[in-house]
């Protein structure tokens, strides 16, 4: 049970559960809604049947994520054990339909947007005082309006050792396919200062790994904030990520392992290639989300890089980091994807060696450019083209990972297995999660050394050994 939901019975406060949809973002979001409603007074349920509150943080990515979030909205409107029982809705869908949400679930209380989550609890005060149906969307032209950052730092939830933060609000690269723009607002780049705070507290309560995050997490600080000259640069770096790096380095000893995503192909640059590879806490591992190996289609995309700038962005990396592992983001059954761009697909796929890959099928969001294009792809073809990038990638994935029986990799153990709890789980610096036997003396954010004995295509399985053994 978690430290904060002890005293539920005896001490008479509202009670909250929030259930996280879509990206890493959105998970940030509900932790920072969380600090913010326990600082307060509420406190955590540990589950939704109990709460007073829930909240449903949702996405708009694709077709699919609002339809389970308006499913769910529905049944707990549905089904709330009484009328008191508050249910709202935070993140990109209570952006994007704004007041029309109420049309689609009735008897939802709230709904609020990315860039006005931090108003919760007044909104939650203007429901006791009879309100209803209230709706707030943040305010994408003022950069300081309603930010989720205004909740207090202080890390209050179960321990862990890893822990994301948003570094980049919002997107200014609108892709054709892409409702981010639209849901999340103009790019803006928090302040070092912010970000190095966040982070302390984070390692004040024990977290060891971050994840920066940003939808196109390279282009930090780039144009909205002249970096300050009097925060020095020891590693002589111009550019604001590979800085921001150095800071949290020079401030938070505490913090281990630092990971960052999403990244796009164009941000790959030499300076960031040197950054990852002298700046040991930096992880061997990259998301480059491709979309299409077909540069009719990335053109379409307005992705803004073709495949041989792909490849070579990938070549750079892989010369400078030869243990780096990437991962990428592919879309298939994009309007008007032929045979031949699919093919093109699979090849690039093979020829970049992809350690994993996420497949999604075209949604079509609404007032987005592609939204606006003929599909000539029928659904059974799209679920077609995604097993075969599935097949392609496990027989990738598992050739790539059997390489790696025999080695020694370096594990951030993380805890009993969810799925046999005789072995604990944890992740190499490649991002791979590491399945071993315990041993006797080992605890929640132990780094340890494994040795790869048996590989799946998305696992790595092992023994423990000691330093002195390798
Ligand atoms: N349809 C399908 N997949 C999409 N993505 C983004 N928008 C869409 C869409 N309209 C995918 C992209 C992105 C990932 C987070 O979701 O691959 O990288
Ligand atoms: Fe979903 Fe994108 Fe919003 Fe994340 S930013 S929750 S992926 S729509």
């Amino acid at each position: 049970m978690n430290q904060n939901t002890k005293d539920l019975s005896s001490s008479g406060a509202k009670t909250f559960y929030i259930h996280t949809y879509g990206c890493q973002m959105n998970v940030r979001d509900s932790e920072l809604v969380t600090n913010n409603l326990l600082a307060h007074g509420y406190t955590l349920s540990d589950s939704e049947e109990n709460a007073d509150i829930i909240i449903i943080n949702s996405c708009s990515v694709r077709g699919k994520a609002e339809d389970k979030a308006i499913g769910k909205a529905r049944l707990l409107c549905a089904r709330r054990r009484s009328p008191d029982v508050v249910v709202g809705l935070m993140g990109c869908m209570a952006q994007r339909f704004g007041e029309d949400i109420f049309e689609q679930v009735r008897g939802l209380s709230f709904a609020v947007g990315t860039r006005a989550e931090s108003r919760i609890p007044l909104i939650l005060k203007r429901l006791e005082m009879g309100e209803d149906n209230i709706s707030e969307t943040g305010n994408f032209d003022d950069d300081t309006s309603g930010s989720n950052y205004v909740a207090p730092l202080g890390e209050v939830t179960e321990t862990r050792i890893s822990s994301f933060v948003t570094i980049l609000l919002g997107c200014d690269r609108r892709c054709t396919y892409c409702i981010v723009p639209d849901v999340r607002g103009k790019e803006h780049s928090r302040q070092p200062a912010e970000i190095i705070a966040e982070i302390r507290a984070l390692a004040d309560s024990g977290i060891s790994e971050i994840t920066l995050l940003g939808q196109s997490v390279m282009n930090y600080g780039k144009r909205d904030f002249k970096w300050s000259e009097d925060i020095p640069s020891p590693m002589g770096f111009t550019e604001p990520l590979p800085r921001l790096f150095e800071l949290i380095v020079a401030n938070i000893p505490e913090i281990t392992r630092i990971r960052f995503t999403s990244s796009h192909p164009t941000g790959v640059t030499d300076e960031l290639i040197s950054a990852m590879s002298r700046i040991p806490q930096l992880c061997r591992h990259l998301h480059l989300p491709l979309q299409s190996g077909s540069d009719r289609i990335l053109k379409l995309m307005r992705r803004g890089y073709d495949t041989a700038t792909y490849l070579d962005a990938l070549k750079r990396l892989r010369e400078a980091l030869p243990d780096l592992a990437v991962t990428t983001d592919i879309i298939v059954g994009f309007p008007g994807e032929t045979e031949e761009d699919f093919e093109a697909t699979r090849k690039v796929m093979e020829e970049a060696q992809f350690d994993n890959s996420f497949i999604f099928k075209y949604s079509p969001r609404p007032g987005t450019p592609a939204a606006e294009l003929e599909s000539g792809v029928t659904e059974e073809e799209k679920m077609r083209r995604n097993r075969i990038l599935l097949e392609d990638q496990d027989r990738r994935g598992l050739a790539i990972n059997n390489r790696s029986i025999g080695t020694v990799t370096e594990v951030l153990a993380e805890g009993p297995s969810l799925r046999n709890p005789k072995r604990w789980s944890g992740r190499n610096s490649q991002n791979k999660i590491v399945l071993f036997e315990p041993g006797s003396r080992i605890s929640v954010g132990d780094t340890v050394l494994v040795r790869i004995t048996r590989a799946r295509p998305q696992t790595l399985f092992g023994d423990l050994v000691e330093k002195s053994e390798i």
